[in-house]
């Protein structure tokens, strides 16, 4: 029986790897730079933390969640999504008595029963940020501004921003029962699909990838137009703050998109997403927005906080797009050949001291001719083949040869302060 990695996971193999250390490397760096350090919380967390923080009617809590039963008999659930365990974080270690607001940033996987396809996993990454204890628009502009300039030096070109208000939970009421009336007059023309979602969750028709309920959420009661005169102000000010950014990212032409809602219970005000320009299917990159109701929901103090999380593998797939993956080699500088039985004993003694100073080494396998274990050495790109025979052994003696095309050599001491003389190597020890 032949096993393969389950349905929606992904091996990521040494060669893939250059792209996920540019993206991982390129989210510390980037959010360190805004003053975010990093958190890292446990893959699997209370079922209830999701229920109450996601929301009990969402398509994740509904029908995503990987929940299993603990051999103690509790309930427990593969971390869906990252912000909920955060904010369990923050109230648990009290993070309410730090200096605010409390910036944090995370890289891990998540995992989603979704159906798989090109850019949806059922384990995936994602690198998010999170900002606590912070109303106002500067913050939500500010994880904006972090999510675009992540992404631009990643080299990624041609993202579009989608932004949105959806108010608080005095505006949404309003909202809601106005999409309400307004589907309920255009009922017969929604897809079954959606004339189930109506009752449960009317925002969701404004997203729906039916193409009917496309048409009808153009003409929709727009969020916007129900928000109190103080959030009205909020919007327009982060509008306003969006602007600004516009000297620095004269390329981020961001749009107000009235049917931008998200999927989790959780958010307030601003929302937002960024995809690449005339993208389909699968392919926002990064989203988020304010949840300023979620910390009280989950037993905390009352605490704004508002973020995004990116994909891993979209980006990963994006960068493809534009850079090919390519061999990354191995990285090995020294290849250590062994001729004999004796030979074999000093070059694993002379292998760790090389090892132990810093200096990438692989010893060739052993008991095979020169030519073969040369091209050993080739295989792993190493930059040099240090050869020890059993007559250099006796003069104390090897040879280290250049691995390009001159493929110069020379005899040098056996010893391994001979070795890094040789490849100009200094001791780090
Ligand atoms: P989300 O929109 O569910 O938000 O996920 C954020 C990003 O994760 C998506 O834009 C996408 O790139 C990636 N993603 C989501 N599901 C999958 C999947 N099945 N396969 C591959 N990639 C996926 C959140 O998770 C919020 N916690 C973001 C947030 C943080 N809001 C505020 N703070």
């Amino acid at each position: 029986m032949a096993f393969n990695a389950p349905r929606g996971t992904a091996d990521i193999l040494p060669d893939e790897q250059p792209h996920w250390e540019l993206i991982r490397r390129t989210a510390a760096s980037v959010a360190e730079r805004f003053g975010y350090r990093r958190i890292d919380t446990p893959a699997f967390e209370d079922t209830s933390l999701f229920k109450r923080g996601v929301g009990e009617e969402t398509d994740v809590v509904q029908k995503e969640m990987y929940t299993f039963e603990d051999l103690g008999g509790d309930s427990l659930t593969l971390r869906p999504e990252g912000t909920a365990p955060v904010c369990r974080a923050y109230i648990e270690h009290g993070m309410a008595s730090w200096p605010k607001p409390v910036r944090l940033y995370y890289v891990e996987p998540m995992f989603r029963y979704e159906r798989p396809q090109a850019g949806r996993f059922r384990q995936f990454h994602q690198f998010g940020v999170e900002a606590f204890g912070d109303t106002s628009p500067q913050v939500d502009v500010e994880v904006i501004e972090l999510g675009w300039l992540f992404l631009r030096e990643l080299g990624l070109k041609g993202l579009s921003l989608r932004v949105n208000s959806i108010g608080d939970s005095i505006d949404r009421p309003r909202h809601l029962q106005a999409l309400r009336a307004y589907y309920a007059q255009h009922a017969d023309e929604l897809p079954k699909v959606d004339r189930d979602r109506l009752q449960r969750s009317p925002l969701r028709l404004l997203d729906s990838k039916e193409p009917e309920s496309q048409a009808l959420a153009e003409r929709a009661p727009r969020s916007v137009d129900y928000l109190s005169d103080a959030n009205r102000v909020r919007w327009d000010q982060t509008l306003r703050l969006l602007d600004s950014l516009k000297s620095v990212y004269p390329e981020m032409d961001y749009a107000v998109d009235h049917r931008l809602v998200r999927g989790f219970d959780y958010y307030t005000h601003t929302v937002f997403e960024i995809e690449p320009s005339g993208a389909q299917g699968q392919s926002t990159l990064l989203g988020g927005g304010r949840y300023d109701g979620l910390m009280e929901a989950l037993g905390g103090q009352p605490t704004p906080g508002t973020g995004f999380a990116a994909g891993l593998e979209r980006l990963v797939l994006n960068l493809r797009k534009q850079t090919p993956a390519e061999s990354s080699g191995t990285g090995v500088q020294v290849v250590a050949v062994a001729l004999g039985d004796a030979a074999s004993q000093k070059v694993v003694e002379i292998a760790a001291a090389l090892r132990a100073r810093g200096v990438a080494t692989v010893i060739a396998p052993s008991g095979r001719p020169m030519r073969d274990q040369l091209r050993f050495a080739n295989s792993l790109s190493a930059k040099y083949a240090l050869i020890v025979g059993q007559k250099e052994i006796e003069r104390g003696v090897a040879t280290l040869k250049l691995m390009d095309a001159e493929g110069g050599q020379s005899e040098i001491g056996l010893d391994v302060h001979a070795v890094l003389a040789a490849i100009g190597q200094r001791a780090a020890h």
